[in-house]
Parts: C-alpha cells; structure tokens; sequence
C-alpha cells in the first residue's frame, strides 16, 4: 500500500504552508511545483529536512516538471499572483486565469484521476477555468473559499463571546468576495443559534469584518495576503477527502438544481467531500434573506465568469 500522493502548485506563502501542513499531519507525500527553479526545490528540501524532528515520514520533493506530480490524488492550486492594499481579488483575474489554465492543464494530463482544489484567486472564476482546462467532471474540481470565510467568522464569534473556537459552527456560502453570505441561521455555538446570543447590530459588525477579513490582512501586511488559516482551510479539505471523512464544508463546487440563481456556477454551498471529491451538494433552507443574497453573490460571480470567457481564457 502506498501513501497518497497531493501536488501543490505554487511555492509561494500559501503553497508552501499547505504543503508543510499535510506532511507535518502525515496525510499525504507532498510535491511541491513552482516556475521559479529552485524555489520548490529548496523549500521542499527544507520541509523534508523538517521531518526527523516534527516526526513524519512524508516524503516532501520540490519540481518545476509535472512529470514528477504524474498519479496525484490530489492537486492544490496556490499559483498566481496575490492581492496588494487597494486591491480586489478581481483584479488578479487576467493574469492569475492564464496561470490556472496553463497549470491545471499540465497537472491533469499528468494526474488525470486527481481532485483539483483550486485556492487561487479570483476563486470562483478560477474554478471555472480549471473545470474546462482540466476536462474533470465536476465532483473532482473545487475551490477553497467557503472553509476560510467560515473560519474567520468562527473567531470572531468566539472571541465576542469568550468561549473555545471549537464550540462554534459557521457556514459562509457564496461567491469569494463582497458578496459572500454568512448564514446566520446555521451559525451556532455548542448548538444554540447566534442570532440568540448577539445582539443583531453587533453581529451586523461580525459579519462586515468577516467580509472583509483577507482585505484586513493584506491591509496590516502590506506586501502579500493570508496564507496560513487559508492553507489549514485548504488542508482540511484535503483531510476529508485523504480520509474519505465526508466532512460537510463550504466549498466552492459547480451547482445544479439546488439552490435558486447558482445553476452553472462555482459558488461556496455546502458540499460532502469524501474520497470522491464532491460526493454530494448539502441542501440548507436558508432564511429568505440568505436564499436572496445567495442570488445576487451567484450573479455577481456569473459576471466574473463572462468576463473570463471574453478575455479567452
Ligand atoms: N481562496 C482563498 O481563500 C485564498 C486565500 C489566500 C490566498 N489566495 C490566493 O492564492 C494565490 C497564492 O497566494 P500566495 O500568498 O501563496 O502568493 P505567493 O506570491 O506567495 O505565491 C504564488 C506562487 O505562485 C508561483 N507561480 C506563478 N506563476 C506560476 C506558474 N505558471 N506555475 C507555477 N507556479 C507559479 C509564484 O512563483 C509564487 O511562488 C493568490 O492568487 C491569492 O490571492 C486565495
């Protein structure tokens, strides 16, 4: 038996720090790709140079040819460039689309039964360009958005009300942007509703600061954006999927038939990952209130994704 296998492209700060989290948990050997030569070499080196002391025997190597990534079962996609003060993720489109198509079309014909999980932003439009540059079917293509929104919304949460991170329960569906939709209705803490427990102009503050959580980072950074609750996001999926745990998370994943407004799309819904990547999107009776700003965030993303189609991509 054989230990699984995940690529992660992009040694940057989240691909590295994704890549250090699945050896250091013992899911997966790790190969880390980079177009920089050397870079993923050299951090790979030291991730496995890690290993006596952490105490893993996953075999991390660093490449900048996809022949080494050949029979992946999972393929992480980090690459492309990242937000500066000021930015949108949107604005990374034109560039960060021509960087997902060119990798996830290598990666694909090297590792042709892999899951992808897309973590490179505009997240929801690259998912979409990873689904037609990959060929997979759509319970193999999925983004990382949803699991990072939901955890800053949980530390916000039990930080407000001064109990254990554990307690707390959060979905945030939607688009990966302005529009993100926290539902408050399946946000709970040790089971109780939070609607119950904060008053509803300071959760309006909780949820604002949630929204806005990555620009607030990349704002105190200056140079860069989040990597390390993005990359604990991205491996948590990847552990329910290694693991076949089933683990129901908000994901971004192709929708159909579920959820008014977001046929066709790739927006954050709940969705069961398991060793089949998206085994089944999670049907919620959203408060009408969420069900209509599920809408305008799936518009929003449709808007993104015509705008991919026109620049080509
Ligand atoms: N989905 C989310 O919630 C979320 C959260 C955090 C970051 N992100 C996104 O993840 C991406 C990476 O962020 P980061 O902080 O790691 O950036 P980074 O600049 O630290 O790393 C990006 C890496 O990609 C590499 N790269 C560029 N073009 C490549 C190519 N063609 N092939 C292989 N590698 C290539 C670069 O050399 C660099 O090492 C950004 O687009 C960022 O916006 C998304």
């Amino acid at each position: 038996m054989t230990r699984n296998k995940v690529t992660v492209i992009g040694a940057g700060n989240v691909g590295a720090t994704t890549a250090q989290r699945i050896a250091e948990a013992g899911l997966a050997d790790v190969v880390l790709v980079d177009i920089v030569e050397g870079l993923p070499q050299g951090k790979g080196l030291d991730l496995a140079e890690a290993a006596p002391v952490v105490g893993h025997d996953a075999r991390v190597t660093g490449t900048n040819d996809y022949a080494d990534t050949a029979g992946s079962d999972i393929v992480v996609v980090t690459s492309g460039i990242a937000r500066k003060p000021g930015m949108s993720r949107d604005e990374l489109m034109a560039t960060n689309a021509g960087i997902v198509r060119a990798v996830v079309e290598q990666a694909a014909k090297h590792s042709p039964q892999a899951i992808l999980i897309i973590v490179t932003n505009p997240l929801d439009a690259m998912c979409h360009v990873a689904l037609q540059a990959s060929g997979f079917p759509r319970e193999r293509v999925l983004g990382m958005a949803g699991v990072l929104d939901s955890a800053r919304f949980r530390t916000f949460i039990a930080r407000e009300l001064g109990v254990s991170v554990e307690d707390t329960h959060a979905f945030v569906l939607g688009g990966h942007g302005d529009t993100m939709v926290p539902s408050t209705k399946y946000t709970t803490v040790a089971g109780i509703p939070v609607e119950d427990l904060i008053p509803r102009d300071r959760l309006a503050q909780i949820l604002e600061r949630t929204a806005k959580g990555g620009a607030e980072i990349v704002s105190l950074l200056k140079t860069g954006s989040a990597y390390y609750a993005p990359s604990a996001a991205a491996v948590q999926m990847c552990e329910s999927i290694v693991l076949d745990k089933k683990m129901i998370l908000p994901c971004a994943v192709l929708s159909s038939g579920k959820y008014d407004g977001c046929d066709g799309l790739f927006v954050g819904l709940p969705a069961k990952l398991g060793a089949d990547g998206v085994e089944e999107v999670v049907k919620f009776k959203l408060a009408a209130n969420e069900a209509e700003a599920l809408k305008r965030s799936a518009a929003a993303v449709k808007e993104l994704c015509e705008a991919v189609d026109r620049l080509g991509f």
